[in-house]
């Protein structure tokens, strides 16, 4: 894989300004973070099961959902705490997710309107506890960070899958890409 993740954390946090104070916030308010996980997790679900072919993933295998609930929260959970300060460990935690989701065949149509809905939900809960708008900027950003890896993941994949499969240069696979865009 050409991905390096820690490199594209750093890339991906200044590109969406997400600054030492962003942090600084987050981690203060991680244990309120920690509480409204599993809240959070709820409504995502909900939201997710609402839509015939994501609720059909969803539910595939026995235990799947109890699995999501669990991954689910620890996720959120770890966008306050940034797990080793946004370091090498969040890095490839973000990037590993993003490439169980690319096996999975889910793609942005799906994680999109899935990570709107954390973002929604966030700011309904932040207006109902009356938090500082601050936490709502920074945990806005590390959203899109975080979904960032996971679109990343998808065209990682599939650029070194063909290439792989076919032995084609990634030159060469990016000149038919443009080429083949010119006649959609
Ligand atoms: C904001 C977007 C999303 C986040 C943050 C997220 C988070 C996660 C996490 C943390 C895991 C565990 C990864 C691991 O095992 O290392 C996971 C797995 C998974 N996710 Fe997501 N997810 C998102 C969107 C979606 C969507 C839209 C779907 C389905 C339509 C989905 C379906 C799944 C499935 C089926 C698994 C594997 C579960 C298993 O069998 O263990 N996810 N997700």
């Amino acid at each position: 894989m050409t991905l390096e993740p820690r490199e594209f954390l750093t890339k991906m946090e200044k590109r969406m300004l997400f600054n030492d104070e962003d942090k600084a916030t987050l981690q203060a308010n991680a244990d309120w973070g920690k509480q409204i996980a599993p809240e959070m997790t709820e409504h995502f679900y909900a939201f997710l099961n609402r839509d015939e072919e994501m609720a059909n993933i969803l539910n595939q295998k026995d235990g799947r959902m109890d699995r999501l609930r669990a991954t689910f929260t620890e996720w959120f959970s770890e966008m306050f705490t940034g797990i080793d300060n946004w370091g090498d460990a969040y890095a490839v935690r973000r990037w590993r997710i993003g490439l169980v989701h690319v096996k999975l065949g889910i793609g942005p149509q799906h994680v999109v309107p899935a990570m709107a809905t954390v973002v929604r939900e966030v700011n309904n809960k932040i207006e109902a506890d009356g938090k500082d708008v601050g936490i709502n900027n920074a945990l806005k950003k590390i959203c899109m960070i975080d979904l960032a890896f996971i679109e990343q993941a998808y065209v990682e994949v599939s650029s070194s899958a063909v290439r792989q499969e076919t032995g084609w240069s990634e030159a060469l696979f990016k000149r038919m890409i443009a080429t083949g865009s010119n006649s959609m």
